[in-house]
């Protein structure tokens, strides 16, 4: 008898429904690649338009999103404050443009309406947000008659050195959709939980804008939110970290930037990147809940 295996309770044995785990929707690695190429959409995509985010949301054609992806200006001041985070001041790319906070409310509303028009019916929206900021972006979903699934924390490794309060260490991901009945989520992982520990990235001498996100953080929202061959749009495209993260999962994007020196930065991080290199079929990352049930039931 083998007396590794777990002990039935009532019924219910522990860790059998991790070990038996499958994503809902899983392909594999030839199959993601045919998913990419055959996909057609009647405007171009994978660019990044240099413009206002909301006049280019008004050019888009209804219902042609399957996944928004936005990291937008936060309303700190950012452009002045990351020369003073970065010792090198030559690395920080010029004209980050922030909102000021007497505006940000208004900012917020005006970007967020834009965008229930272009989403497909079961797309979703994945918003960043600090905390200080953060209500302005909770009104403007609730305005836009978006549905709110998930606020998740991303956790990352350091925050900027406080005296006299906690350290800042983590952002919003807000994770919102147009129709709760009829929304993608594709469950990836056995027990996914809304806390991600993301550590942020150096880049040490690169140039680039200081707000860059780690490109895990991206593809882990495009991962649970989008299939192969989707579109996947973002508003503020920064760095392009949506872009590699787009390309690098057999998906397609579309960005907007306001900031035209970006142009050389973005066109060199989608450049580094290999059509689906970073693509694993699902069911090949366990998470650890997986992985240790699956070996107590040697699967
Ligand atoms: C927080 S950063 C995005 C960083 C990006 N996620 C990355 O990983 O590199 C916000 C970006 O939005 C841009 N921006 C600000 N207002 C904009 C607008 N109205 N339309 C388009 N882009 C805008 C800024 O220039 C900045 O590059």
């Amino acid at each position: 008898m083998n007396t590794n295996q777990p002990k039935k309770k009532n019924g219910y044995i522990p860790h059998k429904a991790a070990a038996e785990f499958k994503p809902t929707h899983d392909w594999s690695k030839e199959e993601a690649e045919e998913m990419f190429l055959e996909r057609q959409y009647s405007f171009d995509v994978d660019q990044v338009i240099f413009g206002d985010c909301i006049q280019e949301l008004r050019k888009l054609p209804p219902e042609s999103v399957d996944i928004v992806v936005a990291d937008p200006p936060f309303g700190l001041n950012f452009g002045e404050m990351e020369i003073l985070y970065n010792r090198n001041s030559d690395l920080v790319a010029k004209g980050y443009q922030d909102v000021e906070i007497k505006d940000y409310s208004s900012f917020c509303k005006s970007w967020i309406k834009e965008i229930p028009r272009v989403l497909k019916e079961d797309a979703g929206v994945w918003i960043f947000s600090g905390w200080t900021n953060l209500v302005d972006i909770l009104n403007a979903l609730k305005e836009s008659n978006l549905k709110l699934i998930n606020d998740i924390i991303w956790k990352y490794q350091f925050g900027v050195f406080t005296q006299r309060k906690f350290v800042t260490s983590h952002y919003h991901i807000l994770f919102a959709v147009k129709d709760e009945k009829k929304y993608f989520f594709n469950k990836v992982e056995h027990y996914p939980l809304d806390v991600w520990e993301i550590n942020r990235g150096y880049d040490r001498g690169k140039k680039k804008n200081a707000t860059k996100l780690p490109l895990q953080v991206v593809q882990r929202c495009i991962d649970f939110g989008s299939e192969p061959g989707d579109l996947i749009l973002d508003p503020f495209m920064g760095n392009g970290t949506t872009a590699t993260a787009a390309l690098s999962s057999y998906r397609h994007f579309l960005g907007f930037e306001i900031n035209q020196t970006l142009n050389e930065i973005i066109a060199k991080n989608i450049l580094d990147i290999t059509l689906g290199q970073d693509y694993v079929p699902y069911r090949k990352r366990p998470d650890e809940l997986v992985k240790r049930a699956r070996q107590k039931f040697k699967k």
